[in-house]
Formats: structure tokens, sequence, C-alpha cells
């Protein structure tokens, strides 16, 4: 690796995209040709491939949504491939429009990244020029700077499933699944993404941003694994000394997570702040009623201000031992109501009916009757 990419992150950039500008810098410095650099992730549950990383900030939020792998041959082709080999197009192959970022770039070199034999998704280079004219030495010179990508990524992806894996573990051993099933999780996580990404633009927020609130969210009852099964299982609605003891399972979820960070020595982990502040604060309500701080309006992280109201949605929409679920537009009206009375925020329960049809797909594709994908 060359001495001035080590020397740049020495610096340490202290976000991933931080990380991945500088690369790009670097790769500007032997190819100038290259327009921009960037990354798109693979979610597994829903098919779908979502930007993540870009070398230019907070480029194209208007990325095409439904851009899914298996019903795109081209692509499906493309994440077969073996690893580490760089396949160009140009402008006029129909798999561009889903790669391209920057207007002056005619052509783009892609290479799939893989974890394990797993794909998890693709860095793209653009270029200004078309890819016939890339030389051999200037092919080495991409896939070199992909794989090292393809290693930043998967380095923090790895630490993220870690911690995934402990706390699934740990679930395991209660019956936790009963009540937060994978899927509950897994929808959650699929509204905060789409809440966060309706928000992108207002609030400049970069793709890794949305990408770390989808990964996060599915975190955010881990204190409930502390919670014992005659509460958290109960057929009933629970009484009040029973929803106070299930209001410790916050307090007991920032305990276990900085328990796990210190036992996998993640504390320094970037983004590790997200993590605790979707833990922390997704029973916050704006008008300060919420729990455990009774935090007030922008003082709770957006984050989680978008936790929480993916979170209620989901609630509302599944069923529970207790109830049967609603209806979207019914759960809703029931978001607006709580949103009049100054208890969600407002930005995030508008993102929820600008994207409707979106909510709906997700709880066709994730709901409770299927099997996890
Ligand atoms: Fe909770
Ligand atoms: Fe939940």
């Amino acid at each position: 690796m060359d001495a001035k990419v080590i020397s740049l992150l020495a610096n340490k950039p202290d976000t991933l995209n931080g990380r991945l500008e500088v690369l790009h810098e670097c790769l500007r410095q032997s190819l100038p040709q290259i327009t921009q650099s960037s990354c798109l992730l693979y979610d597994e549950k829903t098919d779908s491939l979502k930007k993540f990383l870009s070398s230019h900030h907070f480029a194209s939020h208007g990325m095409d949504e439904s851009l899914y792998l298996k019903s795109n041959q081209a692509l499906f082709t493309l994440c077969q491939q073996e690893e580490g080999k760089l396949v160009s197009f140009a402008t006029d192959d129909p798999i561009w429009q889903h790669f391209q970022q920057d207007p002056q770039s005619l052509a783009a070199s892609i290479i799939p990244i893989k974890q394990a034999q797993r794909f998890i998704g693709f860095v793209c280079f653009e270029i200004e020029h078309l890819p016939q004219h890339l030389s051999d030495a200037e092919k080495i010179t991409l896939s070199l700077y992909a794989q090292f990508i393809s290693m930043m990524i998967n380095e923090e992806l790895s630490l993220v499933n870690t911690l995934l894996a402990t706390v699934r573990a740990a679930r395991d051993f209660t019956d936790f699944r009963d009540f937060e099933t994978g899927l509950h999780l897994d929808r959650m996580a699929c509204y905060a993404r789409i809440i966060a990404t309706d928000l992108a633009k207002k609030h400049r927020l970069s793709d890794e941003f949305i990408e770390h609130v989808h990964i996060f969210a599915r975190l955010h009852d881990i204190g409930k694994i502390g919670i014992s099964d005659t509460i958290l299982n109960k057929p009933g609605r629970l009484d009040d000394a029973e929803r106070s003891i299930m209001k410790t399972h916050v307090e007991k979820g920032i305990v276990m997570l900085e328990q796990v960070l210190n036992d996998y020595n993640l504390v320094d982990m970037r983004d590790t702040d997200m993590m605790r502040n979707i833990v922390a604060c997704h029973h916050e309500y704006i008008d300060g009623s919420g729990y455990p701080k009774g935090l007030k309006g922008k003082q709770i992280p957006l984050e989680a201000r978008i936790a929480t109201v993916a979170d209620i949605f989901d609630a509302l929409t599944c069923q529970r031992p207790y109830k049967k679920p609603w209806p979207l537009d019914d759960a809703l009206a029931e978001l607006e109501k709580m949103q009049q009375a100054n208890k969600l925020d407002a930005e995030c329960v508008a993102a929820v009916r600008r994207n409707k049809a979106e909510f709906e797909k997700v709880m066709k594709a994730l709901s409770d009757d299927k099997k996890p994908l």
C-alpha cells in the first residue's frame, strides 16, 4: 500500500465515509480521471441495494429505491463473480443508471464486496472517459483500491455483526423471541431507514448515517433480555407495577450495550454513540413525558426520534398477544394524533405519511406469517 495512503489514514477520519474520501483523493493522485468512488450495500432481508458511502458528500439521495438484486439479471450475475474481478461498463449499459452519481462520468468500474464468500455490496468507481481507455496498469490500481475499500467496510461490518450476534445469542437463552421476533426488528429497522432517507436532504444526513440507523435500530430493545418472561410474554396488558419493571429495559439495555462493547473492545468503535442513543432514548417523547430521562425536543437525538416512530408504527401494525394488527391508515392516524399531542417528532411522522407505499411494501415483505428470508 502506498505510503501516502497509510499516512493519510493514520489521521483517522472518524467515519467510514471520511476514510473513503481520503482513499478517493489518494486514488485520484494516480488516476485523476476517477470522478467518484462509492459503495452500495446489499440487504439480504429485502434483496435491495442501497447507497452506503460516497466520496461526494450527500450525493444522490434520489437513487432508485427499487433496486433489487435478484430481479436484475445483470447485477445478479455480477455479484456472483469471483472476488477481485473488476467489471467496467459505459453509459449505454443498462446497469449504468444504478451506479452513476456524477453527471460528468462516462463509465464506471465496479467490483463486488464479499465477506466470507457472502456478497455484501459493490464498490463503484466512476470514470470521465470510456472504460476501454483504461490501461491494464490502471485496472490493477483500481482493483487494489477496491480491495482496500472492501477490507475497510468488512472490518466495520464484522464489528457490528459481532455485536448483533452476541445480542442474538443472549436473546436465544430467554423466551424473548416470542415478544420481539426477528421480524419485528427487521421491519422496524426498514421503517427507520425509510424515515431517515426521507429526512436526509433537509438534515444533510449522509448515506452512512442512514445505513447505520438501519443497522443499529435493531438493537433498541436489547435490555428486554433482562426482563422476566412472565412480564415479557404476558398475554394481556401490563398493570402499573409490571409496566414500571418493563420500563427498566432501557437502563438494562444501556448497561448491556456498554458491557458488550467493553468485552469486545469496541468502545472506541466509530458510531457507537448512535447505538447508545437509540438504546437510551427510544422511549423519550418530544414533550418530555417519556422515559427514562424525560428529555425534550432536540435533546432527543434524531436517530432515536426516528427509531421511536418506526417502533411504534410496527407495534401498532403487528399482532401482539393482546391486540389485532391495525391497518396502515389507522396506525398512521394514531402516529399523527401522538404527534399533535407533542409526543412524536413531526418530521418523522410526516415522513411516514409521505412514504406510505414504501411502508406497505415492508409490511407485506416481512409480515409475521412469513418465514424470515
Ligand atoms: Fe423499548
Ligand atoms: Fe421494539
